[in-house]
């Protein structure tokens, strides 16, 4: 293999650009040309590429989002956009690609793989840490972080006006940002899509701290639970827990998205970057890099995306003992 591209796709992670640095310095260690795709899929298919060499990645492995950008691609999703993003990558004579991404990422690659035959090795990187075949995802440790300032934050407010706040994470359907930040920030209760938490428990678990005068509580919601948004969730338990209570919502949104990547993400996204391209010159294909209970390991796209990431219900369980 002679010539390989890299690209990032689908929502952004911090981390990500660690992880390119890592494939870019890799290929050049390795005597291996590397182009940059802008813009993932929709680069491909506009013939967006340019030769990075090893100083192209300097000073990035501090910095969130993606120096090569970002974008989720409806034309790749057709047979005619994946026609020409194989044109353009023929002309260019990329052999092989490390896809740098999630769920939607892999999907594309996957079909685009089967269709033409280009090698792809990926990379996980998203926020949400819903990706079988990894313990954890580029990007989810900082999330994290980032949710847990917030949360520590609120709680002093919280704290100081005796309220009761709901704090919607994001997550897509995956629940492992609000257990992880909820676990740290000491929440009252935590909400996911995985697990069903019905109102009455909400309603139950809020009751029952303020009968033992518990002035403050923090209730962590997902984005994609079964109950609704944190917003929604409010509306409903209105008037359910005293006439008094004072309820407040934030919803913490992209925030969760940028800024500069932790240390540990910063070391997954590098381990990952340099063992994708690795297994791409060694001949895997179609496969995921990941990293399970500190082994480098690839999984077939096809067990990555269809398989479910199971979410640690004793977690949810200790949520519940330790807030007490
Ligand atoms: O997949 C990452 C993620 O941030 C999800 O947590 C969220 O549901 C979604 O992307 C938001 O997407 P967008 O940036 O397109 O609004």
């Amino acid at each position: 293999m002679k010539r390989i591209g890299v690209f990032t796709s689908g929502g952004d992670a911090p981390g990500m650009n660690a992880c390119i640095r890592a494939v870019v310095r890799g290929a050049c260690y390795h005597g291996i040309e590397v182009y940059g795709i802008r813009r993932g899929y929709s680069g491909m298919i506009a013939g967006d590429l340019y030769k990075m060499e090893s100083h192209s990645v300097s000073n990035i492995v501090q910095r969130g989002g993606t120096i090569l950008k970002s974008a989720r691609s409806k034309e790749f999703m057709t047979p005619e956009g994946r026609k020409t993003a194989y044109d353009n990558l023929q002309a260019a004579g990329i052999e092989g690609l490390v896809a740098i991404g999630g769920n939607g990422t892999f999907t594309g690659a996957m079909i685009f793989g089967n269709e033409y035959g280009i090698p792809t090795v990926g990379a996980p990187g998203t926020i949400d840490n819903d990706l079988y075949g990894t313990d954890y995802t580029i990007g989810f440790d900082t999330a994290v972080n980032t949710a847990l300032d917030a949360i520590d934050r609120i709680r002093d407010t919280a704290s100081s006006h005796d309220r009761i706040f709901f704090i919607e994470v994001m997550g897509r359907d995956s629940g492992y940002i609000a257990v992880q930040s909820g676990i740290a920030g000491g929440a009252e209760l935590v909400m996911v899509p995985e697990v069903l938490t019905p109102i009455s428990e909400v309603v139950e678990t809020l009751k029952q701290g303020w009968s033992r005068s518990k002035s403050s509580s923090i209730i962590i919601v997902a984005e994609g639970d079964d109950e609704g948004s944190a917003q929604e969730v409010a509306e409903k338990i209105k008037g359910q827990v005293d006439e008094n209570a004072d309820i407040r919502v934030t919803t913490l949104g992209h925030t969760q998205r940028g800024g500069p990547p932790s240390a540990y993400d910063r070391i997954l996204a590098s381990r990952l970057g340099l063992g994708a391209l690795e297994g791409l010159i060694g001949g895997q294909k179609n496969v995921m890099a990941g990293i399970i209970n500190n082994d480098l390991v690839y999984t077939p796209f096809e067990d990555t995306i269809r398989l479910p990431k199971p979410i640690n219900e004793d977690l949810l369980r200790m949520v519940k003992i330790l807030s007490v």
